[in-house]
């Protein structure tokens, strides 16, 4: 079996699926309509479904070995601006991070598998998850067995940032860690003209601010990366009150744990100098969202291969300060996290993910197709 090939023989049914998911997007948990959509094909093609609430864990085959790929299904609360026939049919929803393309592109893989699985020798998992945008959905599709028995994991995302038709390959850390935190900083309010009867939270929290901005600076090694981002500040309502407090969140990215632990233990040690400085006081939470994503070696150098031998393009993919729950399953099952470019300035598919014009590159789909048809193909061998 070339994987290629039989990709190429359904290439404009997966695009056809794409534009089907694209019409009638869902928001994380929401996926019933999409869901049901993968389960009917699956079933049809002899494939053993277990649910996950709108998730779907779908076996195929026998043997030792077990490799899972992985599509998520979400869609993103965004007003399409693209001029399209496929244009999202739902207002306020939109698949503005390709997961429609994600989900295409493995049944393309679902099907082909199903057509040759007496060539696979041992198991093929699929998983079909919910949520990946801000929802964790991989954790509980985890919770729900997905990775039970399960040797290696692959999952794969449209990227802009790559030339259409390219898959990129990276070792070792290459999604961030990310984390959001709430802040609040308590002073004493009172008349704006009367500042000294007041501990006055406005000018502690712009110090703080500022001093925060000293941890990617001065505490993160020069070699390694961190980010701390104040991205909300809200204070105050009158221009002659001195507010109580003021409230701040935000986001912190990093690519290594102890880079986390390092972030987070310096903005509770600068919130709580800053503050104690001036009379003040200050609360902090500082919520895990996903941990850094990390590729195993052995496996990018698997893909690697797979892809030379298939005689599909591939590359370096550089490492994003984005984060992707595909993180939880890498912390359990060795695998990687790969990517195939979409970006084509010729047809002004050029957009950032989740832009209100991000599409994808339909005419490379079928390869993303093959290169899941063929990691399966080849760990099972
Ligand atoms: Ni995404």
């Amino acid at each position: 079996m070339n994987p290629l090939e039989e990709a190429l023989k359904i290439r404009d049914e997966i695009i056809a699926w794409r534009r089907d998911f694209h019409m009638y997007p869902e928001l994380k948990y929401e996926e019933e309509r999409t869901s049901k959509v993968v389960e009917e094909h699956l079933r049809e093609w002899g494939y053993r479904i277990k649910r996950v609430g709108t998730g779907i864990i779908a076996d195929i085959g026998e043997g030792e070995k077990t490799i899972a790929l992985r599509a998520d299904m979400d869609a993103l609360p965004v007003q399409e601006e693209n001029d399209v026939p496929y244009k999202s049919r739902v207002p306020g929803k939109m698949h503005a991070c390709g997961h429609d393309a994600h989900t295409a592109m493995l049944l393309g893989a679902a099907k082909i598998i199903s057509e040759h699985i007496d060539e696979f020798n041992g198991r093929v998992r699929l998983i079909f998850q919910p949520a990946e945008e801000g929802g964790n959905g991989a954790l509980k599709m985890i919770e729900g067995g997905a990775l039970e028995g399960v040797d290696a994991i692959f999952g794969l995302h449209v990227w802009i940032d790559l030339p259409s038709g390219v898959i990129g390959i990276k070792d070792g850390p290459f999604m961030a860690g990310a984390g959001i935190f709430n802040a609040r900083i308590i002073g004493k309010g009172g008349h704006g003209a009367s500042p000294h009867q007041t501990v006055d939270p406005v000018p502690i929290a712009a110090e703080a601010i500022l001093a925060l901005q000293t941890i990617a600076s001065r505490n993160i090694p020069p070699t390694e990366t961190g980010v701390v981002s104040v991205t909300a500040v809200h204070a105050g309502t009158a221009f002659n009150v001195i507010p109580e407090e003021v409230e701040m969140k935000g986001t912190i990215r990093f690519f290594k744990q102890e880079i986390g632990e390092l972030i987070e233990r310096r903005m509770g040690e600068i919130l709580e100098g800053v503050t104690r400085a001036h009379g003040a006081s200050y609360e902090l939470s500082i919520e895990e969202l996903v941990p850094p994503t990390v590729n195993d070696r052995d496996m990018a150098a698997f893909a690697r291969k797979v892809a030379e031998k298939y005689g599909l393009r591939h590359g370096d993919a550089e490492p994003t300060m984005g984060a992707e729950d595909f993180a939880f399953y890498l912390q359990r099952v060795p695998g990687a996290f790969l990517t195939l470019g979409i970006r084509n300035e010729e047809k002004g598919i050029v957009y950032p993910h989740h832009h209100p014009k991000f599409d994808v590159d339909e005419d490379v789909l079928h390869l993303g197709t093959a290169m899941e048809v063929a990691l399966a193909f080849e760990f099972l061998r």
